[in-house]
């Protein structure tokens, strides 16, 4: 279980992480959401051990992680903007963190997880040969092949086309599954937080603005700004596809939908 008690963390005067406490049970998928800028990355920095915490404590399994350094605590990430080795072609990039670490994942393993993620074509590729999406397909290997006790993804969707973003997303629920390895993912894309997860943490100005199951976050958003973030993001994505199928339906922009629910809160 992981638990993080009353995380802060400020640059210089700015708090971007406002007393932040939460429980995740070991194996179970929590989504992060909010708006650009409220503190997501931030926040897998410091459970991570990348970006140093203010005040507060990262509790792993019983034990305080909070002054254990990065590489001791055996969790990993996916960056936002990969952070691949552009002088390593792709193959090398997935084993490079088996050179310390052999036995994190057997010869058929690596095999496997190639195969899983669609990269065996690409293999001796090298990383500016590479798309958006096979870039992040190599980034979500490498972290992987390492099996970290927990994984954390930053966006690891955002340059993925609809079907194989789809099955990337089953692979992540599987694996998660298969080694019951604790998964944060940031995503923008409230579809994807609610699809994927056990739990959604949905930050806002570096608090907690919710952290609830799918299910509750629909049925029971706790304020007007989860309405309005998440729930009406949602209803405009389903009307633009219902419109595809009634050309009747008339189109709504946006914007009415924000002024409804301004008018509403
Ligand atoms: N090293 C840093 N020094 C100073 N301020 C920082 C630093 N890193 C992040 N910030 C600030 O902290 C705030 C939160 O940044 P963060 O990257 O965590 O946001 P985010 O929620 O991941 O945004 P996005 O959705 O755009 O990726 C921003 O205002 C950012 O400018
Ligand atoms: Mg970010």
């Amino acid at each position: 279980m992981l638990e993080l008690v009353n995380l802060k963390k400020a640059f210089g005067s700015h708090v971007v992480l406002d007393d932040i406490s939460l429980t995740v049970p070991t194996g179970e998928i929590v989504s992060i959401l909010g708006p650009s800028g409220c503190g997501k990355t931030t926040l897998l920095n410091v459970i991570l051990g990348l970006t140093e915490l203010t005040s507060g404590k990262i509790i792993y399994d019983g034990v305080d992680l909070s002054s254990v350094p990065m590489k001791k605590r055996g969790f990993n990430i996916v960056f936002q903007d990969f952070a691949l080795f552009p002088n390593l072609n792709a193959y090398d990039n997935i084993v490079y963190g088996l050179r310390n670490n052999k036995n994190a994942s057997t010869p058929a393993e690596v095999n496997d997880l190639i195969d899983l993620l669609n990269l065996r074509e690409h293999l001796s590729k090298r990383i500016d040969e590479l798309s958006g999406g096979q870039k992040q397909r190599v980034a979500i290997a490498r972290t992987l092949v390492m099996k970290p006790k927990v994984l954390l993804l930053d966006e690891p969707l955002s340059a993925l086309d609809g079907l194989i973003k789809e099955s990337i997303k089953e692979r992540i629920k599987t694996i998660a599954r298969q080694f019951n390895l604790t998964t944060i993912i940031v995503t923008h894309d409230p579809e994807e937080a609610l699809s994927l997860s056990d739990r959604v943490l949905i930050l806002n100005n570096g608090k907690v603005a919710q952290y609830a199951e799918p299910k509750t976050i629909i049925h029971a958003p706790e304020s007007s700004f989860i309405k309005d973030f998440i729930l009406k993001q949602l209803m405009i994505k389903r009307d633009n596809i219902f419109r595809l199928f009634d050309s009747t339906m008339p189109a709504v922009p946006a914007m009415s939908y924000m002024q409804t629910a301004a008018a509403s809160a």
